[in-house]
């Protein structure tokens, strides 16, 4: 509920982020639930013993899990693992690795480059991958050492990598003896606009290490991540403690994301944000001045509106925000959808750009 005065927030046209919005009454009761007792601290509590096995059979493979509390931790600390300091990690130039996380994976790595390509959509491709290896030369001391591919699943603009395209980007890793990272913060946006099983989009096509989020569709604050092949933990448990990232009461984070695997929440919840997004994407075209910028394939629709258009939008109380400068008198916006928009939010937003 709202103050009084101030407008009830269950039926803003919050379009914002995901993180915006609240924690799925599921989730807060695992929390509660593992409130009501004593544990062993530290992830030796049984809600985290259980973990591995409850991701095995969502992933189909055998999978070593690790709790976290954000999503730049798990994407820095599995980087980390996987590259040294003289390693380069080639990425999206505007991935959340490489413009809003501080530096962070630079920072864990002790100074791994990171090698941003241009691509349409959020996506880098298996050419433009090659294409930026050939620029280094293996084994030169003077360089950075190519060891890393990361890619965003799905992608900051709402796009999703298909199965062919991550198996090939994986092949280029394979053939230069590096690893593949996928920040998986939207992981169920894309398993879910997919329909395909999480493995299809992972260990299946090359995966190695995944950032795995729970927190943009619902958990309080809950991450993990997870390895595929044991030998690629490495010293990642020192590497979370030395991080300040080993969490003494594991158990509500763990409880969360057990809640979340639990009769395919994750994807319902995804889904229901996937849904919305379609509808304002759908609702949006045709409208008067209105271009949808990418694919809407998950739960964010970039959109090139009229400014005069935006205004009325906001003044009308609908948030989101400004992806580029306004240009010939139309801005590119985001809009993100979540497990919790409600379905009014949408219609409300697409009659006020019809006016
Ligand atoms: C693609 C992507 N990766 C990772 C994150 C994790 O961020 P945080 O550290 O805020 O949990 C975000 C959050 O916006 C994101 O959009």
């Amino acid at each position: 509920m709202s103050a009084p005065g101030e407008p009830d927030r269950r039926t803003l046209m919050e379009f914002t982020s995901d993180n915006a919005y609240g924690v799925s009454p599921e989730m807060l009761a695992a929390i509660a639930e593992a409130a009501s007792g004593p544990a062993a601290s530290y992830g030796a509590d049984p809600i985290t013993g259980g973990l591995a096995q409850k991701f095995a059979s969502v992933f189909e493979h055998e999978v070593a899990v690790y709790p976290l509390i954000s999503g730049t931790a798990a994407n820095a600390l599995a980087l980390s693992t996987i590259t040294p300091p003289h390693g380069a990690i080639i990425c999206h130039e505007l991935s959340h690795i490489s413009v809003d996380e501080c530096g962070a994976p630079e920072f864990f790595t002790h100074g791994a480059k990171l090698v941003a390509l241009a691509g349409s959509g959020g996506k880098i491709s298996e050419r433009d991958v090659g294409a930026a290896l050939l620029r280094y030369r293996k084994g030169d001391v003077h360089q950075v050492q190519p060891m890393t591919i990361s890619i965003s699943q799905s992608t900051e603009f709402g796009t999703i990598y298909k199965p062919d395209e991550i198996r090939a980007i994986s092949g280029v890793a394979r053939r230069n003896n590096m690893k593949l990272h996928m920040d998986g913060a939207r992981l169920g946006n894309a398993v879910a606009g997919l329909a395909c099983s999480p493995a299809d989009i992972t260990w299946r096509v090359g995966v190695d290490v995944l950032s795995f989020g729970a927190t943009k569709n619902g958990a309080l604050g809950a991450e993990a991540v997870l390895f595929f092949a044991p030998e690629d933990v490495a010293d990642f448990e020192f590497r979370r403690k030395k991080a300040g990232h080993l969490i003494s009461k594991m158990r509500f984070v763990s409880a969360q994301l057990e809640a979340y695997l639990a009769e395919g929440r994750w994807l319902k919840h995804a889904g229901h944000a996937n849904r919305l997004a379609r509808a304002l994407a759908d609702g949006l075209t045709g409208v008067p001045g209105a271009e949808i910028a990418y694919p809407v394939e998950a739960n964010e629709v970039l959109v090139r509106l009229p400014d005069p258009m935006i205004a009325r939008l906001r003044a009308a109380g609908a948030r989101f925000y400004d992806w580029s400068p306004s240009s010939n008198g139309r801005t590119l916006i985001r809009l993100v959808t979540s497990f919790a928009s409600s379905e009014d939010s949408v219609q409300r937003f697409l009659s006020l750009a019809r006016k």
